[in-house]
Parts: C-alpha cells; structure tokens; sequence
C-alpha cells in the first residue's frame, strides 16, 4: 500500500492543485486530483494479471481544465437535472444557473467538478485514501444554504474504490452528489461498452421527455429495453424492444434501484468479455443513472491522444432521482439544518 502527491497545476486563480497516488497490496493504482475530485486514472487488472487504465479522461491537468465534460469528477450541489433551473423549498422560489439550455445540469456553471477541495490523506488497515472537503457559500449557483461536503475515496485491498460523502448545511437546501467515471473495462482498446454484459438490480426506471427530464413516472422495466433484471449484454438488449425509449440511440437514464431503505446493496454489475474485467457498483442511494457515453462524437481526444467515439465509455452515476426537487413522488433530496446527508458508493473490481 502506499500514497504519493505530487504538484498537478495550477488553476487559472492561481490555486495549486495536487495528483495524488494510491496503490493497494494487489498493485491496482488509483490518481486523484483534489480539482474537481476528479479520478485522473484506475488501474486494474485484467484475467491475464494485466494492469490497464480503465477510466476515461486527459493526459494533462491543463487539459481537465479547457475541456471538462465531468470525466471522473465528483458532481454537485444536484448532479443531474432540474427543469428549468428552478425549485421551491417552503414556499420560496429559487433559481440555479442553466447551463443546459433551459435546464441545469450536474450543479451548474461552476459546479463542484470545477473546484479545488481542501485534502487530507489517511491511511488505515483497510486501505488509503483521501479525504476531500469544500465549502459551498450560500447562494452558489443559486442554492440557498452554506453547505459542508466532504468526500473520502478509500483504495482497498479488497480492489475496491469506497466513496464516501457527507454534507452538512445551514440553511434548508437540496442536494444530490455522484461520481462521474466513465468506465471503459476493455482498458486502451476503448472496446464499445455496449458489448459488455450489465445487470442492474432495478424493477423500475424514471421515463424522460426529449430534454431529459424525468415526467415523474415511475414505469416498470419489464418487457422493455431499460430491463437489465438479469445480465446481458448492452447492446442485444437496446434492440430487443420500443427503441423510443433510448436517447441519442443509447442509455442515459435513471433506474429505480430495488433499494428502499437506503441500505448498502449490490446495484450493478457488468463484464467486459474480451479481458475478463468486472466491475460491481454498491450503494445506499435510491438511484442509478446508467449512461453509455451518447454525446461523444470522437471530438474530443482524450488520453493517449485517442478520440473518444459514442460509447467509449459508460458511467454508472448513484444518486437521487433527476429533478427530484419538482417531483414529491420521487425520494426527497432537501437537506435541513437538523439533518446529515449521507452516501456510500463502492466499485468493485474484478476480473474472470
Ligand atoms: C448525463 C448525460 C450527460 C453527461 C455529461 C450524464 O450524467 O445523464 O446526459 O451528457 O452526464 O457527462
């Protein structure tokens, strides 16, 4: 096990900003930056032993920093969307930046993807990790309430990235965090994802209307394409029914996980065939956005000076529902003064 820091860059603000390294006993590596929280690189194992990076992302920090699409960063204060940037809490209306025509998403202009986090490192007989944390001023991006986050990465030697977050505010506010790798198991082959196998332990997803807002529906999955109940592989099911239902001809939606007490549960889990990689993902929210990297057109290039094609890459984003603050059907997302918000994510390597 062990832990290295090394100076990454320096933001436009003059803010240093540091790369961290994480190794556990089975060599798997994990690199940090407390910009953005963003997960630089994840190194693990193949079935032949075989390490490869198997996170998308840049070679510089520089680069991070001109062309951030959310690659392995940690999103906040609402990842996802809120229709029309606009919600209520008590009778009071707020409005939160738009950065997606009408819509915000992933928390805004200046998310927390985009900020640097103070750090700690720690070290324990489980793993060792990072300790992030920042404070979010009242009225950033519009939200009301001076909120606390802290987020811990842990490395364990159980080849698994532990994510866990908290927050405190002092005013009622929303909020809804994740973490946004997109994963490529097949490592530097950039395999399309949707050749790989994926069950999702959910009984139901939230339909969406054209701008991907949730209509507040909550529709069962069976009979149709979003019904990965029992693992197969991505693609087959995109074509076994009402293809509508995609979005941009893939996933980009939010599963209701069978996961009604906020218990730690096995959420998803996908193989990629070609080099035995698997990855589960665990949590104690009540959704997961499952999205196959629709919006990259090979535009932009990414590590290794490769261009990232649709579906070079599929993120598994564990959180509350979308635009939940403008739907009291779906699981609440205020945060009170009283109150502490929790989340613990876990992803879990493997390789058969
Ligand atoms: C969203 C996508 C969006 C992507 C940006 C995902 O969470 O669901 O629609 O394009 O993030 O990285």
């Amino acid at each position: 096990m062990s832990l290295d820091r090394k100076i990454y860059g320096k933001t436009p603000d003059g803010d240093s900003v540091f790369l961290f390294t994480l190794t556990n006993a089975n060599k798997l590596e994990a690199k940090i930056t407390n910009y953005g929280g963003i997960l630089v690189s994840l190194m693990v194992p193949d079935r032949e032993g075989k390490l490869e990076d198997i996170v998308l992302g840049f070679d510089t920090f520089a680069e991070y920093l001109k062309k951030n699409r959310y690659f392995g960063a940690i999103v906040g204060r609402y990842c996802n969307r809120i229709a029309n940037g606009k919600f209520s809490i008590d009778g009071v209306e707020y409005s939160c930046s738009k950065n997606e025509g009408e819509n915000q998403l992933h928390g805004g202009v200046r998310g927390f993807d985009k900020v640097v986090w103070d750090v700690n490192e720690i070290s324990g007989s489980q793993g060792d990790g990072l300790v992030l944390t920042y404070l979010s001023k009242n009225g950033e991006e519009g939200y009301p309430g001076n909120l606390s986050v802290s987020v811990t990465y842990l490395l364990t030697n159980q080849n698994e990235l532990r994510i866990e977050y908290s927050a405190k505010t002092d005013q009622t506010t929303v909020l809804n965090l994740t973490q946004h790798s997109y994963f490529n198991l097949s490592g530097e082959r950039l395999e399309d994802v949707r050749g790989c196998d994926l069950m999702l332990n959910a009984d139901h997803f939230t339909p969406v209307n054209e701008s991907l807002i949730p209509t507040g529906e909550i529709r069962t999955v069976r009979g149709t394409v979003m019904d990965f109940t029992h693992s197969v592989k991505i693609a087959e099911n995109a074509e076994k029914g009402d293809s509508s239902l995609l979005s941009q001809g893939g996933y980009d939606h939010n599963w209701v996980l069978n996961n009604p007490d906020g218990k730690l549960i096995l959420a998803a889990r996908t193989i990629e065939p070609s080099s035995g990689r698997g990855m589960e993902v665990h949590t104690t929210e009540p959704g997961l956005q499952f999205y196959t990297g629709n919006f990259l057109d090979g535009s932009l290039i990414g590590k290794g000076g490769k261009a990232y094609q649709k579906h070079a890459g599929y993120c598994f984003e564990t959180q509350h529902f979308p635009d939940s603050p403008n739907h009291s059907n779906f699981p609440t997302t205020l945060l009170k003064p009283d109150d502490s918000y929790t989340q613990s994510t876990i992803f879990r390597f493997f390789a058969n």
